[in-house]
């Protein structure tokens, strides 16, 4: 291991599923409306994955289409790490499966990190890349929320969906790729986002399962507190750290769960509407994938250049947070 290595991302994909669910059907499921929705959330619609389906057959679509973009093959791969909290089983770690599935030979681990996992994994890619450990890392931000996802409780029940975003991290011309990271976690919000059986404290049993114990479940109001202090805070923290302010970004990617925690970015940080990316009326909240969905659509639709300063901020289940800020390599 000898100097630093720049590190940043050389290639991005994402993968959704093509069954949409809007919320007119929403409207048929649980006592709700899309007026409601719309004015609560900013979300018009969101993607259900099919039956049978699983975290890794997005996750591998996403990270195919991330190789195919950045030139590479599955074998030029030295690490996989998928974000997800619904991996397809408890155990292995989905992470393995897709690296079967893409026919990789690496090792490959999964993080769990909630809705911040997507901003986690890159944070621990950089460490490896810019150490000199490993060469080429396959990040992926993957969830089907929609699987634990109790369809009769309606504060919960609108706001997710399912997808997939992967990156490529590698070697980057210096002066670009990531810049800083910020992460955080406070785990005395642990319960107020969770789904609290089917884990050692709380082995699944006909009677949690009756009570969909195995669903999310959220103290909306608590998480929507949080999410409006942490993603100002740790936006301004990371762009502390390197000398820059709100001035310096050309994007803020930020997680896609709900418009009026967006909305708060803007002025709490200062930053124009434009300069704010926003996908989440199609998708909704699709945790770990969502930064990597948003970005992937930033890229193919002109509003990511090379050298753009770009600033990502997720926050979700843990209570976690983090924020990264890069400078975009290609
Ligand atoms: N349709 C119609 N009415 C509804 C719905 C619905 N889908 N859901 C709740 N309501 C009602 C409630 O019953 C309540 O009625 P009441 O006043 O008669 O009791 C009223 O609307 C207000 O409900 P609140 O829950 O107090 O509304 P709030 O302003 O908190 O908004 C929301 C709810 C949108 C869920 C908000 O709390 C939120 O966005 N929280 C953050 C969610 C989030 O982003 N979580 C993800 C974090 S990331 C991760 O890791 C998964």
């Amino acid at each position: 291991m000898g100097e630093k290595i720049n590190a940043g991302i050389i290639g991005v994909g994402s993968a959704v599923p093509d069954k949409v669910l809007t919320n007119a059907d929403l409207e048929k499921i649980v006592d709700t409306s899309d007026e409601w929705i719309r004015n609560m959330t900013g979300i018009l619609e969101r993607r259900v994955a099919a039956e049978g389906e699983a975290t890794s057959d997005y996750a591998a679509k996403a990270a195919r289409v991330a190789l195919e973009r950045a030139g590479l093959e599955p074998k030029d791969i030295d690490l996989i790490i998928v974000a997800t909290i619904t991996g397809d089983v408890i155990f292995p770690a989905t992470a393995s499966i897709v690296q079967n599935a893409i026919g990789a030979k690496c090792p490959a681990f999964d993080l769990s990190a909630g809705c911040s996992g997507w901003v986690y994994a890159l944070s621990v890619a950089n460490g490896f890349v810019s150490s000199g450990i490993y060469k080429r890392v396959l990040v992926i931000g993957a969830d089907l929320l929609t699987s634990v996802t109790n369809w009769t409780d309606r504060s919960t029940c609108v706001l997710f969906g399912d997808g997939a975003g992967a990156a490529i991290v590698s070697e980057v011309e210096p002066g670009t790729g990531f810049l800083a990271f910020e992460l955080g976690s406070d785990g005395s919000g642990a319960q107020s986002l969770c789904a609290p059986a089917g884990g050692s404290r709380e082995p699944l049993t006909h009677e949690s399962l009756d009570a969909q114990r195995n669903k999310l479940m959220m103290e909306g109001r608590e998480v929507f507190k949080f999410a409006v202090k942490v993603q100002g805070e740790a936006a301004e923290r990371v762009l502390a750290k390197i000398g820059l302010t709100t001035a310096d970004i050309d994007l803020m990617i930020p997680h896609q769960a709900n418009m009026r925690i967006i909305d708060s970015a803007v002025n709490r940080l200062g930053l124009p509407p434009e300069k704010i990316f926003v996908n989440l009326q199609k998708y909704g909240n699709t945790s770990a994938a969502s930064i990597p969905l948003a970005l992937d659509e930033a890229i193919q639709t002109g509003r990511v250049k090379k050298g753009d300063t770009i600033l990502t901020v997720g926050f979700g289940a843990g209570l976690t947070w983090g924020a990264g800020v890069m400078k975009w390599a290609y």
